[in-house]
């Protein structure tokens, strides 16, 4: 393979004074490879979903407790495995008649500022500043919901970042369900730990009708995703070789956000080399 810098060209992709060559630059290695878009963006982009079995089961899952009125749900997994593509899989599927999301990317906040970023992604715009009006502004929210016939969810990503006191903040709006029924959802969805910080709160631990861990995925689902990603892109063949893939499957331990980073360097190596095929060699020169 001839000594080329695709590794500079790579993490220099977004640099200003770059964009107009880049742009050329990825024209040709789509061309090259018969691509009509890159296949393996770091990106929450739905058309790219790849449903492994545990994927799979995890939508039904928490598909089954929004829709059955449980209280809450938690669903953890390793850095890069697909939680936040899996909530916004789930948030899309839910229709705007029946439901009203709120979505919390990120919970690092003060109990107070959480509560306000929860009222916020409900729908409102009028934030107390207090908490006694906040939180009857809340319940407010809830009930009116109800009443049009929407359940309400609430989706928390990196909910392994909230502090025991927002944690409980959030546990103590279960509270605010209908005497005869639940008219809110709590999803909780963070890296491993997160498991730890629900069980500390057993009151909470107790409502959660759900938890589901997601694994990296396995040799044959590596491949599978990658097939299938390709596929999505318009190249319908898988343009590694097993031992490729094997490789590819062993450096990333089957993440998909970092099997996504290598296999968009090998390709864009395999460009560069003028090769139609990634073999194991260029797996391994892409990752040392
Ligand atoms: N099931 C999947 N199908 C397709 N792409 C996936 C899947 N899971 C993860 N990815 C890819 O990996 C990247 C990381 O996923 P993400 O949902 O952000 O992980 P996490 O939230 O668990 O850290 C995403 O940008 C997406 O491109
Ligand atoms: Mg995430």
């Amino acid at each position: 393979m001839p000594n080329i810098c695709y590794y500079d060209f790579y993490k220099a992709k977004g640099s200003p004074e770059n964009i107009g060559a880049n742009e050329r630059r990825i024209r040709l290695y789509l061309a090259h490879w018969g691509l009509q878009r890159q296949p393996f963006e770091n990106t929450l982009d739905l058309r790219f979903l790849y449903l492994s079995s545990q994927h799979e089961e995890a939508l039904s899952r928490l598909s089954y407790v929004i829709e059955s009125r449980k209280e809450a749900a938690v669903l953890t997994g390793e850095v890069g495995c697909g939680k936040s593509l899996l909530c916004r899989t789930l948030m899309h599927k839910l229709s705007e008649e029946n439901y009203t999301v709120g979505f919390i990317p990120n919970p690092q906040y003060s109990a107070l500022e959480f509560l306000q970023a929860l009222l916020f992604s409900l729908g409102e715009r009028e934030l107390p500043e207090k908490k006694l009006p906040l939180l009857v502004a809340l319940q407010k929210k809830l009930g009116e919901e109800a009443e049009k016939g929407k359940h309400c969810v609430a989706v928390i990503d990196e909910a392994h970042l909230m502090s025991a006191t927002t944690l409980e903040e959030a546990r103590l709006l279960l509270n605010y369900q209908f005497p005869d029924r639940i008219i809110f959802t709590l999803i909780l969805v963070g890296q491993p730990e997160l498991k730890d910080l629900v069980e500390q709160n057993r009151p909470l631990d107790q409502r959660v009708f759900l938890k589901y861990h997601l694994f990296p995925l396995a040799l044959e689902e590596t491949a599978a995703y990658m097939t299938f990603r390709l596929k999505q892109a318009g190249l319908l063949e898988n343009v590694f070789s097993p031992t490729a893939i094997e490789q590819i499957a062993a450096v990333t331990g089957g993440i998909p956000r970092r099997i996504n980073t290598v296999c968009d360097l090998c390709l864009l190596a395999g460009y560069g080399a003028g090769v139609k095929q990634i073999n194991a060699d260029v797996v391994n020169a892409v990752v040392t």
